[in-house]
């Protein structure tokens, strides 16, 4: 059973998820209407959907520990940028911001002696280790070969590989 506390702070987590993928939808719209950046524009989309999932994993999750999930009303998400790069670094930004979410949970579940929500947050733990280094990987890309258009051709090549090198799959 969750504790009042415990249940509050998932349910704040739900709602940093479907934020996030709010966020992630909303760079995919925008990536989308830019010519030639295709894989960026589905590794936006794709990526906008695993926050979904890993927003529904913990509604599943509260409703099973005898909580209530809430889904929660949501913040209009920036919908353009200046340019790729501005959006990739707001994806590693929001990133940080996510983990550091995490982080905070994975405190009050100690603090409470709540194993099995310790237990279920391990594999958020694990997945913004892994969400936070992609976005740094491509950030360093991006830093590498700047904004001319023939740098984000190769980017736009090279994020097919570095996704599926980086095996993210949940
Ligand atoms: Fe679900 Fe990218 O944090």
């Amino acid at each position: 059973m969750l504790s009042k506390k415990m249940q509050e702070a998932l349910n704040e987590q739900v709602k940093i998820e479907a934020q996030s993928s709010q966020v992630y939808l909303a760079m995919a719209s925008w990536a989308e209407i830019q010519p030639g950046i295709d894989n960026i524009t589905a590794f936006f989309y794709r990526h906008s959907e695993e926050e979904r999932m890993h927003m529904l994993k913990l509604i599943h999750f509260i409703n099973e520990r005898g909580g209530f999930a809430m889904v929660p009303a949501l913040e209009q998400p920036t919908v353009t940028y200046p340019s790729i790069k501005h959006s990739f670094h707001e994806l590693l930004k929001h990133e940080i911001m996510v983990s550091e979410s995490i982080n905070k949970l994975v405190d009050i579940a100690l603090d409470e002696k709540d194993y099995a929500t310790h237990n279920f947050l391990q594999w958020y733990v694990a997945e913004q280790v892994e969400e936070e280094s992609l976005a740094r990987t491509l950030n360093d890309k991006l830093e590498l070969i700047g904004e001319e258009k023939s740098g984000l051709y190769l980017f736009d090549k090279d994020i097919l590989n570095v996704t599926a090198a980086g095996g993210k799959e949940n």
